[in-house]
């Protein structure tokens, strides 16, 4: 049927369990059509409004037209999109940001309510009732399980090519979960397809669109010397023997994480890489351009439209490279920490004693969420958190005294790297770590502002295992919220 008669069978106040992980594999003509109708709706006086869980972050059709009709109630696990955080921001939209690991596993146990209806793009679905998904795994193989019922939306930008990237696995829950036999990122331990019950099918609707993922843009220098820190760091640990060889790595969303993978493919001195990570981005393809990459694993092909172009001339010899997953299976503690997989992630802010700010500007404003960068961070091999030491063009300091929201503890990161240095955070007392980052890490401007501040800490407290000043922790903060700069130049 058209998207707008599957539009139609969408019943006020539902919970809409969604296909998409990072801008792919969501469904985009239903989500238009239905912020259409709901806005037909409301100018007719009638209440109208659904709640949404996904993967991760979708792309403009979904989030944005469905909230800028007004018709978000509540969502879940992430998201990245200008108008819902806007709404997220002004308190109009219920937003709950939690580890991406964790949202399947939430709603299977019961902890979270089941969608009632699914939503979900897929390259195909049989008689049988096999569905094919497209390019993210995210959590539709739950959201498809338990929705009693489905809309498909099978778009054709795929085709049949496409068949075959999904290792369809869902782990048991407690106390029937059993090890997930995955010992290597390319092992596939499930199905290509989701199974359903083709009766619950209600709508199926054949779409022609594109993700819309942005244009990938060549990485700033800022972003190049960062991964050359990086990349110099990971060589130094294997010469000392602390890191073997040829583990997986996992990179995070944004230009810092491209520019590793790119840094990489152009580094005469790097072999092979293997990837077990959540979103794989376009800069595998320099990976593969220069003959490096063993296998990708992950739960989203985040590719530009024109690098889904060249996916797509390349479907069939690229097969065995990748491998998406359910996110809690890419996701997964276990598997993470077997593969002893190197993490890189991007911060907001990062404190001198080892906490990060992942997701809220100033400790209020949402940006996207922690996404999955915890679920990695906590469980890897070695795991790295990179910034830029300064935002806003140079008036804010990515390091500060005391992070002004904590995603992840001092407890959970190792290494922090931003353009000026690296700082190796493991083994370190907390007072030590403070040193290390501030002359490291941060910026020239502001050092000495940063030092002052653990001179009171120091002074300020007797005690001090964790030298914080409680009176001036969150100085720069204010300072940026009343000037829009952390201090005076
Ligand atoms: N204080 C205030 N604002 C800051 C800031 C700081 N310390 N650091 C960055 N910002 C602002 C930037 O100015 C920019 O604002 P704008 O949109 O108004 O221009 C915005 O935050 C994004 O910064 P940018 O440098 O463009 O970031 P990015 O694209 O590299 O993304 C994160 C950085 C942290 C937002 C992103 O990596 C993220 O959402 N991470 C959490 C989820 C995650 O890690 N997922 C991967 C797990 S596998």
């Amino acid at each position: 049927m058209t998207a707008e008669e599957a539009a139609e069978l969408v019943l006020p106040g539902e919970l809409l369990g969604v296909s998409g992980f990072t801008l792919a594999g969501y469904p985009k003509t239903v989500p238009e059509a239905l912020a259409k109708r709901g806005l037909r709706l409301k100018a007719a006086g009638e209440d109208f409004r659904v709640s949404v869980f996904s993967g991760a972050s979708t792309g403009d059709e979904l989030d944005g037209s469905l909230s800028r009709a007004g018709l978000i109630d509540w969502r879940m696990p992430y998201q990245s999109n200008a108008s819902l955080r806007a709404q997220i921001n002004e308190g109009r939209v219920r937003y709950l940001d939690v580890h991406l690991g964790m949202m399947g596993p939430m709603v299977r146990e019961g902890v979270l309510p089941k969608p009632t209806l699914a939503i979900v793009e897929a390259v195909a679905v049989t008689p049988e009732g096999r569905v094919y998904l497209s390019s993210s795994g995210g959590n539709s193989a739950t959201f498809l399980t338990l929705a009693d019922r489905i809309i498909l939306e099978i778009n054709g930008v795929y085709g049949d090519a496409f068949i075959g990237f999904h290792d369809t696995f869902l782990p048991g829950l407690p106390p029937l979960a059993r090890p997930i036999p995955i010992s290597n990122p390319a092992d596939r331990v499930g199905q290509e397809y989701v199974q359903i019950d083709p009766k619950k099918i209600i709508a199926v609707v054949h779409t022609e669109r594109a993700d819309s993922v942005a244009r990938f843009t060549e990485p700033d220098e800022v972003s190049q010397t960062i991964a050359g820190h990086i990349l110099d760091f990971i060589r130094h640990e294997q010469k000392k023997g602390r890191l073997p060889e040829g583990l997986p790595y996992q990179s995070g969303v944004g230009n810092v994480a491209n520019a590793v993978l790119a840094a990489m493919a152009h580094d005469p001195l790097q072999g092979m890489v293997n990837l077990y990570t959540e979103v794989i981005q376009e800069a595998v393809f320099s990976l593969l351009e220069a003959g490096k990459l063993g296998v990708a694993s992950g739960t989203a092909l985040t590719f530009s439209p024109a690098a889904q172009e060249i996916f797509k001339h390349n479907v069939r010899s690229w097969k065995h490279r990748f491998v998406i997953r359910q996110q809690e299976v890419s996701n997964h503690a276990e598997v993470i920490r077997r593969l002893g997989v190197i993490s890189m992630n991007t911060a907001l802010e990062c404190d001198i004693f080892g906490n990060v700010n992942s997701s809220h500007v100033s400790g209020t404003k949402i940006m996207n969420g922690i996404g999955g960068s915890a679920d990695f961070a906590r469980n890897c091999y070695l795991g790295f958190f990179m910034t830029p030491s300064t935002a806003k063009n140079g008036a804010v300091s990515s390091i500060v005294p005391l992070v002004s929201h904590v995603d992840h503890t001092e407890h959970d990161t190792q290494v922090f790297v931003t353009e000026r240095g690296i700082a190796d955070l493991r083994g370190k007392s907390p007072e030590e770590k403070a040193r290390l980052i501030i002359e490291n890490c941060a910026h020239p401007n502001f050092k000495d502002l940063l030092n002052d501040y653990l001179f009171e800490g120091l002074k300020e407290s007797k005690e001090h295992h964790l030298p914080v000043s409680l009176k001036n922790a969150f100085d720069v903060h204010l300072k940026f919220k009343e000037t829009g700069k952390m201090r005076e130049s």
